[in-house]
């Protein structure tokens, strides 16, 4: 009886749903130009990271299943959620948190499983910690993907020693103490660690510090941590600008500006590689105030879109720090989580799980788009989280697993990793909604080495289509196809079990003619073209 009256109340919100969004249908017309006579910066690959914590089913049963379970999988890793995330070439993934990184120590999970002692996961719900999932699990996990490894080191309970300890574990040769215990717990080979984080939300869940002390404190880990890869510092809150001001003034060299005159040649060695930026998409911006995963209405629509703008924003405003810290633009922007963060529903099976609707698509195309178009300075980014967690590219239960519709933006995405940045200009109306407006369109295009275009289309408006010519500079364009995802509903979704609705298929009304191309861009969508 209450899972009928659930479903009755699910099936009103789908048809609010649909109805907002089919009050009117006016296309709207909108003018892109290509400039690709004006080549920007390389996109980095690791904008399209993911990001992995001890959270929920984001690790234990979204990963791992264990070497004894029915679910196929490779020495207990499930075979399925690796063969999704090779296929659209996941370049990195941050482990093992988030606020759970800042309460793990990395000893109680080497060494034979069934001797590592148990935890509590105080950071999430007290959950039990089995720690069967621990640094070679993670680094089996990272080579069967075939991607890289981003470690955040723990610096709110932790030491410089552990974290210095737990890299000579990691990458030690074989014939040093710290490789020989490696080698006793199954791998002599030495594992590369391009990324460090050196803490997290150290502002508050990475122990709750100001950028003053954070600064110091990055300092010394820096100092023992260089050797081993790229230093990535903990987060600046959002647009907290204050924080990168500060912090870049303490520790983005060696000394601080007062001690320099002494030291003046390891005074100017700079320490940080990248900094970073938290930053999670609700409707609007209180975060008691969030909007359901499905069955909302087009105000949460609109207000969940103006929100996913303000990344735009954000990043300028820390670049502009960044350009007057580091002209020469060699620091970069790590964007390390980012996502829909909406309700939480009662019924969820595990913590943070959420339902995964044509919404996120449009918020991952938008996102994805906006690190494109600042790619001089955003060489990294996170989803938060890969799977079964909060924005996840997979869901799943039990043995079964779905492809999310942000799956399928990654996927549809995937020929702008490693292409050159093209600078558009964008002409098209606003999308408004109780007064609340935002531009319609987010493009960004890019070049792939081999010449082909990609350029990435995504319509705001739940709305209207958008109908639209791109001229491209430059160079002469012949041909053109694509492909894009849509629904009727603001809140369709995949369910297991049943066909994807959200299933990508062929870009609408797409044609050339004298080197322009046109098409349709329907309302609520993401296109992805591929020009030649
Ligand atoms: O992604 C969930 C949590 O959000 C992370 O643990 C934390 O860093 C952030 O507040």
């Amino acid at each position: 009886m209450k899972v009928k009256s659930l479903r009755a109340l699910a099936l009103v919100a789908s048809l609010a749903c649909l109805a907002s969004a089919a009050a009117h249908a006016d296309a709207f017309d909108a003018h892109i130009t290509i400039r690709a006579d004006r080549p920007g910066a390389v996109i980095n690959p690791n904008i399209y990271g993911q990001f992995v914590e001890h959270l929920g089913r984001g690790v234990y049963e979204g990963i791992w299943v264990g070497p004894d379970s029915p679910i196929p999988n490779t020495r207990g890793i499930r075979n399925d959620v690796v063969a999704a995330l090779r296929k659209i070439r996941i370049p990195l993934v941050r482990w093992p948190g988030g606020c759970f990184a800042e309460t793990y120590h990395w000893r109680d999970a080497i060494g034979p499983r069934e001797k590592r002692p148990r935890g509590v996961n105080t950071a999430w719900g007290d959950e039990t910690e089995s720690n069967h999932f621990g640094t070679h699990e993670f680094m089996d996990f990272i080579e069967q993907v075939g991607a890289q490894p981003f470690i955040s080191v723990n610096v709110a309970s932790g030491t410089p020693a552990e974290a210095q300890a737990w890299m000579q574990y990691l990458t030690g040769p074989a014939s040093s103490g710290a490789g020989q215990e490696r080698a006793r717990n199954g791998r002599t080979e030495p594992w590369k660690i391009p990324f460090i984080g050196i803490g997290n939300e150290t502002w508050g869940c990475g122990g709750n510090m100001t950028a003053e002390f954070y600064s110091d404190v990055y300092r010394q880990y820096v100092s023992v941590l260089k050797p081993y890869g790229s230093m990535i510092a903990s987060d600046a809150n959002s647009d907290d600008y204050a924080w990168t001001e500060t912090f870049l003034t303490r520790a983005l060299f060696r000394h601080p500006p007062e001690t320099s005159t002494t030291l003046a040649y390891i005074s100017k060695q700079r320490q940080i590689d990248m900094i970073s930026v938290h930053f999670y998409t609700f409707s609007g911006n209180d975060w008691g105030k969030k909007s359901p995963a499905v069955g909302f209405d087009e105000l949460d629509w609109v207000r969940s879109m103006e929100r996913t703008w303000k990344t735009d924003a954000m990043i300028a405003g820390h670049s502009a720090i960044l350009d007057r810290h580091d002209p020469k633009g060699q620091v970069g922007i790590s964007f390390s989580e980012w996502g829909a963060w909406w309700a939480t529903d009662k019924n969820r099976p595990s913590n943070l799980y959420q339902a995964n609707t044509l919404r996120d698509a449009v918020i991952a195309g938008l996102t994805l788009n906006i690190f494109q178009n600042h790619a001089a300075r955003v060489k990294m980014a996170n989803l938060a989280q890969m799977v079964n967690v909060l924005q996840a590219l997979i869901l799943t239960d039990k043995e079964k697993m779905l492809l999310t519709p942000t799956y399928h933006v990654f996927d549809l995405y995937q020929g702008h990793q490693g292409a050159t940045l093209l600078p558009t200009e964008v002409e098209a109306p606003e999308y408004s909604f109780e007064g609340v407006k935002v531009p319609a369109l987010s493009v960004s295009a890019s070049r792939a080495a081999g010449g082909e275009v990609t350029l990435s289309l995504v319509n705001l408006d739940p709305v209207r289509d958008a109908k639209i010519d791109i001229d491209v500079q430059g160079r002469v364009v012949r041909a053109a196809k694509g492909r894009m995802m849509t629904a009727a509903s603001m809140d369709a979704r995949p369910e297991f079990d049943r066909p994807d609705p959200l299933q990508p298929s062929a870009a609408r009304s797409v044609s050339v003619r004298r080197g322009v191309v046109s098409l349709v861009a329907p309302a609520k969508s993401v296109t992805v073209l591929q020009l030649h």
